[in-house]
């Protein structure tokens, strides 16, 4: 229902996920992650860039950026009332919720995907992948929901529970309103995002590639997960790979943190996500850093891919 006057596209994301009908408390815990990011946005614009002298549980060193985001989300879920357990990139362990919660919900999430691009100014987001209930370590089949905000020119937030991929861009009040609805991915790939090095990549991978290129299709790659998935889904096609390598098998990104909640998305919006032999979202986690190959978007390239993967290797 529209107000006399109001164009459909003034709604904000809270009015949105009503008029969706969704779960009250799940529209709760995605507005408090929108609320956070806003802090996060700040953090981005005006924060310190040096590193924090800590490092993650991939050894990797941490920037200042990546533990106040961190931190600036974990408190958020903390005290939302629906969280149960909280899963982060930045943290070594399952953190569960200990203060007054109805335990609906359970969170693994990346703070700051692509940290280490803020120094030189290049996009970057916060991806949020939510299961209902305890368990975090079940096959991404089980996400509820999956969302992420890109902090790039203009700060947009992305979700989906099922029902439809929907984008919202923050306005001057920093209010997401929505822009997109139901965005969906309707065409093979004209655009394409090679991650790691081309000289690692299997037979199967280098075929793909090349079959991409002779296609006419155009390399797109920032090195931000969120704004080359996002390219994907705004231009309603295209591929994204980081495919398993000579020197790295699985591949660099994270299964809990980085492609669950990406692969809800893009199969949200149509398309497809796979490690090159089996889907994404049927992988089970054995730890929280699992990392796997990814082949996502457009679902008629990801099955070429899957096909000269079996053939070649
Ligand atoms: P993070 O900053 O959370 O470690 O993730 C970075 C990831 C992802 O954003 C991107 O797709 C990939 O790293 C880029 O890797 P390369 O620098 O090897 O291309
Ligand atoms: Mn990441
Ligand atoms: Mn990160």
């Amino acid at each position: 229902m529209v107000e006399p006057g109001q164009t459909k596209f003034q709604i904000d994301l809270r009015r949105h996920m009503r008029e969706q009908g969704e779960d009250r408390d799940l529209t709760r815990l995605i507005c408090e992650i929108a609320e956070a990011s806003k802090y996060i946005v700040n953090s981005i614009r005006t924060g310190d860039l040096g590193v924090a002298g800590t490092s993650n549980l991939y050894g990797e060193q941490q920037l200042a950026l990546d533990v106040l985001s961190d931190r600036i989300l974990r408190k958020r879920l903390f005290h939302s009332g629906v969280v149960a357990n909280i899963a982060s990139e930045e943290i070594e362990e399952v953190i569960s919720v200990d203060v007054e919660s109805n335990r609906r919900f359970s969170v693994a999430y990346d703070p700051l995907d692509g940290s280490s691009l803020v120094d030189v100014n290049l996009a970057v987001g916060t991806i949020v992948s939510i299961f209902e209930g305890e368990d975090l370590f079940r096959s991404g089949r089980n996400q509820v929901a999956a969302m992420y905000i890109l902090y790039g020119p203009r700060s947009t937030l992305v979700y989906s529970t099922g029902n439809g991929v929907h984008e919202f861009a923050m306005n001057a009040l920093m209010e997401y309103t929505l822009v997109r609805e139901n965005i969906t991915l309707n065409s093979s790939a004209k655009i394409y995002s090679p991650g790691g090095q081309r000289n690692q990549y299997s037979p199967g991978t280098e075929a793909f590639v090349r079959d991409l290129e002779i296609r006419g299709a155009k390399l797109r790659y920032s090195g931000g997960f969120v704004p080359d998935i996002n390219q994907v889904l705004m231009k309603g096609q295209g591929v994204f790979l980081y495919p398993h390598l000579n020197n790295a098998p699985d591949g660099k990104l994270r299964l809990l943190f980085e492609l669950n909640p990406m692969a809800y998305l893009i199969e949200q919006a149509g398309g497809a996500a796979s490690t090159g032999k089996e889907s994404i979202m049927d992988l089970i986690p054995e730890s929280m850093d699992c990392r796997a190959p990814v082949f996502i978007g457009s679902k008629e390239d990801i099955a070429r891919a899957e096909m000269l993967v079996a053939q070649l290797g």
